[in-house]
């Protein structure tokens, strides 16, 4: 049995605000009191500079942030922490591997997308493409919002040169069958870019056994500070890609005759970057390691069964995205009330959710609307906040209608 009830307990938001009842857990979720503890005690015993200090704490603090490192490295089950490169999330990270990786691109070179792509996860290869005269081919979806694997198949080719899609779509939930479209993708000549940004704090990792070439995702969505993101890059691939942004951390040797550059992961982290948060990224993933993975997964799969069934006895409710393999998150759209509405009506009894196109504009556009409600579960949601959120939708659809 999961206790999420206890659990909660964690998490001192839900002490502040006894009354709220958080389901917006996709966009960003609530913090444990041991990473905030973690980042206070950063501050407090730590701080300072990282990597270049002669002196105690710069080296205590080095310590912790390679350290952070090192967990990223073992939840993700990289094979090392130098393929581990902190960005400020999944945005940075998508846009690193657009400027580096991406400059090898030419004219014709072909980038496969989804159709369920969130913008981060778009609008950086539409710039490249722009950039290198570089195509982007689309991948349809089947009719549950799941990408369709035969279009995917006849849309490879010799001139992919990668494929870069969602783990889980943040808009409708579906889960993509990423080992499989590696190795389709592997055999077609093609590197794999897998947003995980929905998929990390839900599901277990591990992008050896997935085959993934570039695993990005944001720490603000697996119980982190916001401000830190990881890029995992494969060692072959990660040592041909050239520097980024310029700067102070990222040199080997610096002359006004030209520079050279330090090894990886360094070489993409100029500047003084987020330590405390990268601090407070590693507590989260060991807190998160120490709960019952398999019953987390099953425990947020049971919310969404049971808020899915509460639904499906509401008239008027249209549920998007009915993946069989589907994450902590349904999408809905009303007969008779615009999402907006709907969403101010449950705030004003406590309960957060998010409604509009969820940055996924092209996925809407494929289904025909403008907006969703979602409601979008963690660790410490429990079956009392499901069914507070059915009772509350049913007075204020009564209301609207
Ligand atoms: C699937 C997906 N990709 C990318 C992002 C962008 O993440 P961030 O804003 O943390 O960079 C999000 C955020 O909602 C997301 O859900």
């Amino acid at each position: 049995m999961f206790d999420a009830l206890e659990l909660k307990k964690q998490f001192p938001i839900f002490s502040n605000h006894p009354d709220l009842t958080y389901l917006d857990n996709a966009a960003t979720m609530q913090k444990p009191r041991c990473v905030l503890d973690a980042e206070r005690f950063f501050y407090e015993n730590h701080n300072a500079n990282v990597h270049r200090g002669a002196h105690r704490l710069a080296s205590a603090a080095t310590d912790a942030y390679e350290g952070a490192r090192q967990i990223v490295a073992n939840f993700i089950n990289a094979p090392s922490h130098e393929e581990i490169i902190f960005t400020r999330g999944t945005t940075e990270a998508i846009n690193l591997v657009a400027n580096t990786w991406g400059s090898t691109l030419s004219a014709g070179d072909e980038i496969i997308l989804s159709a369920l792509e969130h913008h981060a996860n778009i609008v950086p290869w539409q710039m490249l493409a722009q950039r290198t005269g570089a195509v982007l081919k689309i991948i349809q979806l089947d009719q549950y919002g799941t990408v369709d694997l035969e279009h995917f198949s006849s849309l490879l080719s010799d001139k992919t040169k990668l494929v870069a899609i969602s783990h889980v779509s943040n808009a409708i939930g579906s889960i993509q069958p990423i080992a499989w479209m590696c190795n389709a993708a592997h055999h077609a000549g093609a590197k794999v870019l897998v947003d995980g940004a929905q998929a990390v704090a839900h599901l277990e990792i591990d992008v050896q056994a997935l085959g993934i070439d570039f695993y990005v995702f944001s720490g603000h969505k697996a119980y982190a500070p916001t401000g830190i993101g990881v890029l995992w890059v494969e060692n072959n691939t990660l040592q041909k890609m050239p520097p980024w942004q310029g700067g102070g951390e990222m040199i080997a040797s610096v002359s006004f005759s030209g520079s050279t550059y330090a090894a990886a992961p360094y070489r993409f982290e100029a500047g003084t970057p987020a330590i405390a948060q990268a601090v407070g990224l590693g507590a989260a993933l060991t807190w998160l390691s120490g709960l019952d993975r398999s019953a987390l997964l099953a425990h947020e799969h049971q919310l969404r069964q049971q808020l899915e069934t509460g639904l499906a006895q509401i008239a008027g409710i249209t549920i998007h995205g009915q993946s069989p393999n589907k994450a902590a998150l349904t999408s809905m759209t009303f007969t008779t009330a615009h999402p907006y509405d709907v969403a101010q009506f449950l705030d004003h009894r406590g309960i957060a959710v998010r409604v509009g196109h969820h940055c996924a504009q092209p996925l809407l556009h494929t289904l025909g609307i403008s907006g969703t409600l979602r409601a979008s579960f963690a660790a410490y949601n429990t079956s009392q906040d499901v069914e507070y959120f059915l009772a509350v939708l049913t007075d204020t659809l009564e209301i609207l209608s």
